[in-house]
């Protein structure tokens, strides 16, 4: 038996000629830097979140450290972020001389606990960056609210919760600056790397169009430091072939997500949905006693896993510096010994699930 953790095979087989269609009309364009499909994306994308711009950028990285330089964030500066994510959240902070101020997180959600906020927050502090980990927004309502309080922006790192919603409202659309990622295997990949910056405000989205490419706001005139962080004519081809049957893997991967809780809720942790809220299970992760022996069995049977972080990152030799060691942030660090994800898609059928379910049971016998 051989299953693997992602599909994405069985996707472009699914797609194949419209992906392929729509890459060869860039090829016959030849307009591969800036084409005219990064704008028809960006105003797709900016329809689908609900959002007034969408500014597409290299990567979900890059979409991070584009939304912090137009808020301004620069060293000396504080921003306030979880500790349990994907490196980028906290070293794009880092990369600009800000200090990443970690508050641990809500162990229902796995995302930052708005009721630790308040108690991280200084003078110095000019921004808020939860992450929407796994594929669930974090609980924007309430961060917000803390928000408004401090005068502070919000960033949403969604590179893991692109489609997903949050009380009505599409995750992107959930704070000043929305991210998110197209790496391959995100919930919407592209074939490379990609990424976006979503916001309703005029004068941040002209700033992050600006920073995206060398700050320039007319041909080689630079009012502002920037980058080249744009994303490429053929990512943005890909991802408007792959955008019409988006809702349709979207509702696959809340479906397959249910019932993989409903088939192992009485053996593991399953994940928990807050009130009103979705998730695209871009990991779908449970939570087990002896991870690693699980996580060996379950290879030896066959099953691919993987661990979504294992080492939070306040105990990460880069933010070493910082010096919070050992029992900082206990509720990220038990997450991150206990935390496995399965192999999760939205062309993940019954019988794989099934064999899927049976290995886990086993592996905990
Ligand atoms: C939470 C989180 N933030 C940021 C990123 C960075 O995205 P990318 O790999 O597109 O740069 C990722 C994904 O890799 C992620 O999972």
């Amino acid at each position: 038996m051989s299953i693997p953790f992602i599909d994405l095979k069985a996707q472009y087989q699914h797609l194949k000629a419209d992906i392929d269609a729509r890459i060869h009309a860039v090829l016959d364009h030849g307009q591969y830097i800036m084409g005219p499909e990064v704008a028809e994306l960006e105003r797709e994308l900016a329809a689908y979140v609900g959002v007034k711009h969408c500014v597409g950028v290299a990567d979900g990285t890059t979409a991070l450290l584009i939304a912090l330089m137009a808020l301004g964030i620069q060293a000396g500066d504080e921003v306030i972020t979880t500790p349990f994510t994907f490196i980028a959240t906290g070293e794009m902070i880092a990369l600009l001389g800000a200090k990443p101020v970690f508050v641990d997180i809500d162990p229902g959600s796995y995302n930052l606990d708005p009721a630790r906020i308040e108690a991280a927050i200084t003078p110095r502090t000019r921004a808020i960056m939860p992450v929407s980990l796994y594929g669930q927004c974090a609980d924007f309502d309430a961060i917000n609210a803390i928000a408004a309080r401090h005068g502070l922006p919000v960033i949403e790192d969604g590179a893991q919760s692109f489609g997903a919603s949050y009380q009505g409202r599409k995750s992107g659309a959930l704070s000043t600056i929305g991210c998110t990622s197209f790496f391959p295997s995100k919930p919407l990949g592209c074939y490379g790397d990609g990424g976006a910056c979503f916001t309703d405000d005029d004068a941040l989205a002209k700033k992050m169009r600006e920073i995206r490419v060398h700050g320039q706001d007319r041909r080689y005139h630079h009012p502002v430091i920037g980058l080249n962080g744009r994303l490429d004519t053929l990512q943005a081809a890909v991802l408007l072939a792959k955008l019409p049957s988006f809702p349709a893997e979207v509702a696959a991967r809340e479906r397959i997500g249910a019932r993989y809780s409903a088939l192992l809720a009485d053996v593991v942790r399953v994940p928990r949905l807050a009130e009103g809220c979705s998730s695209v299970h871009a990991q779908y992760t449970i939570e087990v006693d002896e991870r690693d022996a699980v996580a060996a069995t379950l290879k030896e049977l066959g099953v691919p896993t993987a661990v979504h972080y294992p080492i939070p990152l306040h105990l990460q030799p880069a933010f070493a510096h910082l010096g919070q060691g050992v029992g900082s942030f206990p509720l990220a660090e038990a997450a991150g010994q206990r935390v496995l994800s399965l192999p999760m898609h939205p062309f993940l059928d019954e019988a794989t699930q099934d064999a899927v379910v049976a290995a886990v049971r086993k592996a905990l016998d």
